[in-house]
């Protein structure tokens, strides 16, 4: 049997307090041993410059997350000292954040106060098909002044979002797209703690006004718009504050209409836990990790450069076709600043996370989808095989078919693939297994993927992420019965 007294000073040290007179010791003994990131919260104000207001919740069941959306001009002040009007939505840029749990229930109160119409998709959650915004084919597009009611539950842990899914390159571009996150109450609490950093980019003239959606013409098209400056949750060059040792959790959302994203920092690793749908099933460490427009990326920050720096995150330019990596300068994203405080140790991120079992291919449906730009086409004109979305028949599927798409890309850009509704595992990939929305295929390659039409039968589309490829043809339908 310990002694009584030894168990007590045993407590006091697990406790991590010391309350009365016969402490000090035991206090002593504890501040010999170094910190560990568990003991110590971010640094104050860590995430001030980056916050995004949550959405304001009606419902007071706590399961039930109820709010107000309305898409609406507003001033907002992107560059210093000059007000552009843009595209939001609750007059937020980005729009509300959108924060539950798996398995809540959302639901939306949509007002359209925009001079032109529009709809909501919810970017990989697997809503039901009317909930899924494609205008024409899951709903009437919302007129100016008209309202519609979304209502869905989020049966995945992951980092989501919204944007319009009607003049969508323009839409999105001039502002309206916001962040979902559905947590995962059994994440464990080494992650670190979590931080949305929404990614995004605007085309602004010399006077700070929005560009058209046409700027740059067929070549805008062709190329995809990248906006002339780049945000992190609304922000120009927003700094974060970060202590040595202590993690963050970073969910990066590529929101752009067209922009690809590499990041890199000298000497830093970042630990990925995932993408699209959450978690991966092994988390691994990398030196680089990029994002295409609509993927997600879920990584752990673990800050190791010395206290009291300043380091800086930056885009990199990705060479996409046509050398669009060439001559193109790196940008600042945001600023790390590393806190004058010691170091702490990190906590261990576990390797495995979660069990994704692989979908069974074998007796799998297959098709072949090329995506393509038409040459003897008058205009500028994309499509899949061939043929732009405007005619296009659907594919077909039955509920309980596996598929398996053949994806090739011909053409000299690569093009971000993106299906609704449904998530799909990336085949002859010899990366950690993991469930995905939206998959880069790059330029003269293929890249097949798996997909269980497991329910929620349907329209739904699939399309080039690159809005402006996906509005001059690049997108598809599917009928799931
Ligand atoms: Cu973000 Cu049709 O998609
Ligand atoms: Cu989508
Ligand atoms: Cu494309």
């Amino acid at each position: 049997m310990p002694h009584p007294a030894a168990l007590a000073v045993a407590l006091i040290v697990l406790m991590g307090t010391a309350t009365h007179s016969g402490a000090p010791m035991v206090r002593s003994a504890a501040a010999s041993q170094p910190l560990t990131a568990q003991d110590v919260t971010q640094p104050v104000g860590w995430d001030k410059e980056l916050t995004l207001p949550p959405a304001r919740d009606l419902n007071p069941d706590p399961k039930i997350l109820e709010f107000n959306l309305e898409a609406r001009i507003a001033s907002i002040e992107i560059t210093p000292g000059v007000t552009t009007s843009v595209w939001t939505y609750n007059g937020m840029l980005p729009g509300p954040y959108l924060r539950a749990k798996v398995g809540d229930t959302v639901i939306v109160h949509f007002k359209n106060a925009l001079p032109e119409e529009t709809t909501i998709h919810w970017h990989g959650v697997r809503v039901s098909n009317d909930m899924d915004g494609t205008p024409g084919m899951t709903q009437k597009p919302v007129a100016p002044g008209g309202e519609f009611r979304y209502q869905f539950i989020v049966r995945d842990a992951g980092t989501y979002w919204y944007h319009p899914h009607t003049n969508s390159a323009a839409q999105v571009g001039w502002g309206l797209y916001g962040p979902i996150v559905v947590e995962d109450p059994s994440d464990p609490k080494a992650f670190g703690d979590d931080l949305v950093l929404m990614l995004s980019d605007m085309s602004l003239d010399d006077k700070a006004r929005l560009l058209p959606k046409d700027n740059g013409g067929e070549f805008g098209d062709l190329f995809g718009r990248e906006g002339s400056v780049l945000l992190v949750n609304g922000r120009v060059r927003p700094r974060l504050r970060v202590r040595a040792g202590k993690q963050q959790r970073w969910r990066f959302i590529n929101a752009t209409r067209a922009r690809y994203y590499a990041f890199a920092m000298p000497g830093q690793t970042f630990i990925r836990l995932g993408g699209d749908n959450g978690l991966a099933e092994r988390s691994e460490k990398v030196t680089r990790a990029s994002l295409v427009p609509g993927e997600r990326l879920d990584v752990v920050f673990t800050p190791s450069s010395a206290p009291g720096t300043v380091s800086v995150l930056r885009w990199r330019p990705v060479d996409r076709g046509y050398g669009t990596a060439f001559a193109r300068q790196s940008e600042a994203l945001m600023e790390i600043e590393t806190v004058d405080q010691p170091p702490v140790t990190p906590a261990i991120i576990p390797g495995h996370l979660r069990d994704i079992p692989r979908i069974d291919v074998r007796k799998a449906v297959q098709h072949t989808l090329n995506l393509t730009i038409q040459k003897e086409a008058k205009r500028l004109e994309m499509g899949i095989n061939g043929i732009p979305a405007w005619k296009a028949t659907p594919l077909h599927a039955r509920i309980g078919e596996t598929h398996v798409w053949t994806v090739t890309n011909n053409s000299p850009f690569d093009h971000p693939f993106h299906l609704h509704g449904y998530f799909f595992q990336v085949l002859d990939d010899q990366r950690v297994a993991e469930w995905k929305d939206t998959v880069n295929v790059p330029v003269k390659s293929t890249v097949r993927i798996a997909i269980t039409f497991d329910e929620r039968p349907g329209m739904w589309m699939y399309h080039c992420h690159i809005l402006d490829h996906a509005e001059v043809g690049m997108m598809g339908h599917l009928h799931v019965q």
